[in-house]
C-alpha cells in the first residue's frame, strides 16, 4: 500500500510518516476549511480512506480532488449541513455504504462568532455559534458513534478551542461553545467507553498562517469591538498592536502552524494513543498557562 501511494508523480506536500491510518476510514467535517484540509492531506499520506464533509461545496470538491490526485487514496465528499440531523443521518448512512465502517471521526467544523461584549452580543449570532459548534458537534458525534458502537471501535476527536479553556473577551458565543465541546468530549468518552470507542479533542489557541483568514479575522474583529481605544478594554483598537498582543501572551512567541495541530489530531486518531479517552490536549504554545514572559 505504501508503494502504491508513492506512485503519484511528484513530490506530495505531506510526505508520508508513518502509516497509522493505513486503510481506516477517517470522516473529516470542516473539510474544506483550513484544518481539515490539511488533516486530509496528513490523513491520506498515512494511508487513510477519507469521507470528506462541509457545507461549503466547491471548495470541498477541490480539496477533495487534490487529496485524490496527490496521495492515491480512496476519496469521497459529502456536502452536508452539521446543524440539519436529517442531512446526518443520511451522510452517515451514504458514508457507510460506500466504506463499510467508519474508523475515526475528526468533529471538526466550525464557526468563529461575531466579536462584542456581552451586553451587546447579538442574540441571533449566538443561537447561530451554538447550533454549528455545540448541536452540530454532538449531532455528528451521536450519529457517527452509532456506527462505532456496532463496530466496537473508534476514535473520535472533536475540534474545541483554547477559547473554551480560557475567558477570551469579546468571545460569548464561541468561548461558550468550546467549553461546552469540551463537556461533551469527556460525557461521550465516559458513555462510548464501554464499546470500545476513544473520544478526545483538541483546543488549538492562535493559528496561522498570519495572512490566515481566522487568524486575520479574529485580529480585525478584536480591535474593532474596541472602536474608541478605551485603555479599559482588553485589546488595543488598533489590528497591528493586537496581533502584538495576541503575540505577547503565547510563550513561545509565535502562531502555530495547522500542521501542529494535526499532528495531535492524527495521534489522537491512531493506536499511538489506544489507552488515551476523555483528554483535551491544548495546541497553544503555551498560551493556556497564563504566565507573562515581559
Ligand atoms: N484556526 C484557528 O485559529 C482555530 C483555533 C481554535 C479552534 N479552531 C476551530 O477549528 C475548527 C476548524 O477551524 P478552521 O480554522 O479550519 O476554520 P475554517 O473556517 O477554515 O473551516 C471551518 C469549516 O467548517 C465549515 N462549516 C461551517 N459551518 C458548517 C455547517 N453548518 N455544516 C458543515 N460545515 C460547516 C465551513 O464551511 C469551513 O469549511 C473550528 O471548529 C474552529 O472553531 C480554529
Amino acid at each position: 500500500m505504501e508503494a502504491k501511494r508513492m506512485r503519484v508523480e511528484g513530490k506530495p506536500p505531506y510526505p508520508s510518516r508513518g502509516n497509522r491510518l493505513q486503510d481506516k476510514v477517517v470522516v473529516i467535517t470542516g473539510a474544506a476549511g483550513n484544518f481539515g484540509s490539511v488533516c486530509a492531506q496528513m490523513a491520506a499520506a498515512e494511508g487513510a480512506k477519507l469521507a470528506l464533509v462541509d457545507l461549503a461545496k466547491d471548495k470541498l470538491e477541490s480539496v477533495a480532488e487534490d487529496v485524490r490526485k496527490t496521495y492515491n487514496v480512496l476519496v469521497k465528499e459529502f456536502v452536508m449541513d452539521v446543524t440539519k440531523e436529517a442531512e446526518i443521518e443520511k451522510t452517515v448512512a451514504d458514508v457507510k455504504a460506500a466504506f463499510g465502517c467508519i474508523d475515526c471521526l475528526f468533529n471538526n467544523a466550525g464557526y468563529q462568532g461575531l466579536f462584542a461584549p456581552v451586553d451587546t452580543y447579538s442574540f441571533e449570532d449566538f443561537e447561530k455559534v451554538m447550533k454549528i459548534n455545540v448541536t452540530g458537534v454532538f449531532a455528528v458525534l451521536k450519529h457517527v458513534s452509532k456506527v462505532m458502537v456496532e463496530q466496537k471501535r473508534g476514535a473520535i476527536v472533536n475540534t474545541a478551542s483554547c477559547a473554551g479553556l480560557g475567558c477570551p473577551t469579546m468571545m460569548t458565543g464561541y468561548a461558550t461553545s468550546k467549553a461546552a465541546v469540551l463537556h461533551l468530549t469527556k460525557i461521550a468518552a465516559l458513555d462510548l467507553a464501554p464499546s470500545n470507542i476513544r473520544v478526545n479533542s483538541v483546543s488549538p489557541a492562535f493559528i496561522g498562517p498570519d495572512d490566515g483568514f481566522m487568524w486575520l479575522r479574529q485580529v480585525e474583529l478584536q480591535a474593532k469591538a474596541n472602536p474608541t481605544g478605551a485603555p479599559e478594554r482588553y485589546y488595543s483598537n488598533d489590528t497591528k498592536e493586537v496581533a502584538t498582543q495576541m503575540l505577547e501572551s503565547v510563550p513561545l512567541r509565535r502562531l502555530g502552524r495547522p500542521e501542529e495541530v494535526i499532528q495531535a489530531v492524527l495521534f489522537l486518531l491512531s493506536e499511538e494513543s489506544s489507552y488515551i479517552t476523555g483528554t483535551d490536549i491544548n495546541i497553544s504554545g503555551g498560551n493556556v498557562l497564563g504566565g507573562s514572559r515581559g
